[in-house]
């Protein structure tokens, strides 16, 4: 029987399919930090650029944490293949701010600030439910467990806060805009997770000598997803709501002052 558990138990119990697989996650997140890393450097507003600067440093850790992984298990990375590489097909369909533009030590517009926030509202949705999924299935394994509940539970702070300051600027003034900006990524988006999708499906495939039934069928349902996703799944990516974690990225409250 195939299902999302036995797929995923079975390219973590072979050492290349979780290469390939950590590979992909770690680059992902470490392109993640750089760009957040970046975008933090040339915010001005004092409230919003620290929280971004914590975004980038949990998008570090997590590819600290994917990598270690891999080394806990005498494995080296492996390269991603481009067509597997979800953030840089993103950033080749103009969704996001480009390299070029956050190499640039200009400082960051207001419409910059809204592309950041509009491009990781959708990719954190899709970040967050990949992490639930990942740590559903895998969770109780003692190598992946704790670092997958640990990146499952930033994920979900760097969706609400995403949520929250889009809501706020949303109250200053241009709701539609956001709203036009949020349906054009998350449009793109479903797109590229679709071809991603397919390609991590294909290498798998080809490293645990999947039968052509077997390939045809995880084709079939990642097209199925794609057609859900297209239909009714983008209102999920382009919705705003106040989150339930309030200020998720905001100072961490001090430990308590113990008595000496
Ligand atoms: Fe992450
Ligand atoms: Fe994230």
């Amino acid at each position: 029987m195939l299902s999302a558990r036995g797929i995923l138990q079975e390219i973590h119990r072979n050492d290349e399919a979780f290469r390939l697989f950590c590979s992909i996650a770690a680059k992902g997140e470490n392109q993640g930090g750089w760009e957040n890393g970046r975008i933090a450097a040339l915010v001005a507003d004092p409230e919003l650029a620290p929280k971004i600067a914590r975004h980038g440093a949990d998008e570090d850790k997590h590819g600290r944490i994917f990598n270690a992984m891999l080394h806990r298990r005498g494995l080296d990375p492996v390269d991603v293949p481009p067509e597997a590489d979800y953030c840089m097909l993103l950033e080749r369909q103009g969704i996001g701010l480009a390299h070029d533009r956050l190499r640039r030590d200009e400082p960051m517009t207001e419409a910059d600030i809204v592309e950041y926030l509009v491009h990781s509202r959708v990719t954190e949705q899709r970040a967050a439910e990949d992490m639930r999924m990942l740590h559903r299935c895998l969770g109780d394994e003692p190598d992946v467990g704790r670092g997958l509940r640990m990146i499952c539970d930033d994920e979900e702070n760097h969706l609400a806060y995403c949520h929250e300051e889009l809501l706020r600027l949303s109250a200053r003034g241009d709701e539609a805009g956001i709203g036009r900006a949020l349906r054009k990524v998350a449009r793109a988006e479903i797109k590229v997770n679709r071809d991603v999708s397919l390609a991590v499906m294909e290498r798998m495939g080809r490293l645990l000598d999947w039968s052509r039934g077997r390939r045809l069928t995880l084709k079939a349902g990642i097209h199925a997803v794609y057609a859900y996703d297209r239909l009714w799944g983008t209102r999920r990516m382009v919705r705003l709501r106040p989150p339930k974690r309030v200020d998720a990225l905001g100072p961490k409250p001090a430990a308590p002052h113990r008595a000496a």
